[in-house]
């Protein structure tokens, strides 16, 4: 069986709850929930911190066992180094995801240290865009 992770970085506990209009109404556990659902053949599992060391320290633990790992590093994308590093470092394939489209919003949210350590990019479908990262990882 497949075993995809999903990492919710800063703020991303929030959700359903901050700035709505942005990131939509709905709580992430609700929409893990669905999603689990929708992919009962695979293991799908969710981690959410506000700190980037954890967020460091996770990777590392799922980095070299899990088929994939959906990546929201929130704000610690434009400014993180440490979490690019850590993709770098692992072997399994991580998928980066913003649920708005970083591109139409300030400028300093244009930027990512993790793309290009990533296998892809989703942004700007809402939180439909785990789903989509998963698919995607499933196909490897
Ligand atoms: C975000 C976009 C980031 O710029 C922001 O700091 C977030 C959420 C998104 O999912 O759209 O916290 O990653």
């Amino acid at each position: 069986m497949s075993r995809i992770i999903i990492i919710n970085g800063p703020n991303l506990n929030l959700l359903g709850v901050r700035e709505k209009g942005i990131y939509g109404a709905e709580r992430f556990e609700d929409y893990f929930e669905r999603l689990k659902t929708q992919y009962n053949g695979v293991e799908l599992s969710y981690f959410q911190s506000n700190h980037e060391g954890a967020i460091i320290d996770k990777i590392h633990e799922v980095g070299f066992s899990a088929d994939g790992i959906v990546l929201n590093a929130g704000a610690f994308t434009h400014t993180s180094l440490a979490i690019a590093d850590a993709i770098a470092a692992v072997t399994t394939p991580v998928v980066e995801v913003h649920i708005s489209n970083v591109y139409a919003r300030e400028p300093f949210r244009h930027h990512s240290y993790l793309a290009k350590n990533c296998k892809g990019v989703i942004c700007g479908f809402g939180l439909e865009g785990y789903r989509l990262a998963v698919a995607s990882l499933l196909r490897e």
